[in-house]
């Protein structure tokens, strides 16, 4: 047949493969089950990055664009102020959103030893997929991956502490996460759970500061719409001089703790 020949109206259209004939079915039934759309495709943009997702960690929420746009304007201040290399620790990366977010940023102070970056995380699986959406965006040498509870495990050359700690930890109240609404069900309870006020592991990192903080320094927390006051409440109490203040969301929300080190 020459092209431009129109077809008969009798020609059969070209079968589609098994493959493909199956697969938006199963796409419909996935989400007709509730599954979010960002485990069914296989990837969330966030931030203009293309993560990867799936059940092996927590979907990049959009909120926390807002705490990588805050560790992006913290380091750049840094790395024009001070003449000293740079340590900066994402604690609970999940899909490495955040890690891939600094990295491809300060790709070039990364590179000549100006700023340090590491990224943990308690569950192997999610390091995993932090690891898988690193290598896709080019810049998996430039973090440094390790497994831990919290600050356990050090990704920093000793004895360097971090100037920046970055941290989306998990602040649903238990409560929430075993109602299992909307995306809740599918996603790990482990990057969701914060205990019966949602602030265990907040608290449980707060305390850290004292000793895993350098002067100066600064940490970033996620948290709860209205779990503002009470984390700020227990910042101040620690027994470190502190400055403490947040970063409203675009609804006016506040959803970032900055805490720095007098
Ligand atoms: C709310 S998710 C955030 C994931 C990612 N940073 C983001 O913003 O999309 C919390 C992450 O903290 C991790 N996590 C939970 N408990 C932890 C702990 N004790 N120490 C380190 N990471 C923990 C979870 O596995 C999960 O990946």
């Amino acid at each position: 047949m020459q092209l431009g020949t129109p077809r008969p109206c009798s020609a059969r259209p070209p079968r589609r493969s098994a493959w493909l004939a199956r697969r938006p079915r199963a796409w419909v039934e996935r989400r007709a089950a509730s599954e979010p759309i960002a485990y069914i495709r296989g990837f969330k943009e966030w931030l203009s990055l293309r993560i990867a997702t799936d059940r092996r960690a927590l979907i990049p929420r959009p909120e926390t664009e807002l705490l990588a746009e805050a560790a992006i304007d913290e380091i750049a201040a840094r790395l024009v102020r001070d003449d000293e290399p740079i340590a900066a620790w994402e604690v609970g990366t999940g899909s490495g959103a955040v890690a891939v977010a600094l990295a491809l940023r300060f790709r070039t102070a990364l590179a000549l030893g100006r700023l340090r970056l590491g990224a943990t995380d308690v569950s192997p699986e999610a390091l995993e997929l932090a690891s898988e959406n690193l290598a896709a965006h080019g810049v998996a040498g430039l973090v440094s991956l390790g497994l831990g509870d919290l600050l356990e495990v050090s990704v920093l050359p000793a004895p360097q502490v971090p100037d920046l700690l970055v941290a989306n930890l998990p602040y649903v109240p238990s409560d929430e996460v075993a109602a299992g609404v909307g995306s809740l069900r599918f996603e790990p309870a482990l990057a969701l759970d914060g205990g019966t006020d949602g602030l265990d592991l907040l608290r449980r990192l707060l305390a850290e500061l004292p000793f895993q903080l350098a002067p100066g320094g600064v940490a970033l927390l996620e948290i709860g719409h209205d779990q503002a006051d009470a984390v700020r409440a227990a910042a101040e109490a620690l027994p470190i001089p502190v400055r403490v203040s947040s970063l409203p969301d675009l609804a006016g929300l506040q959803r970032v703790v900055r805490i720095e080190r007098a």
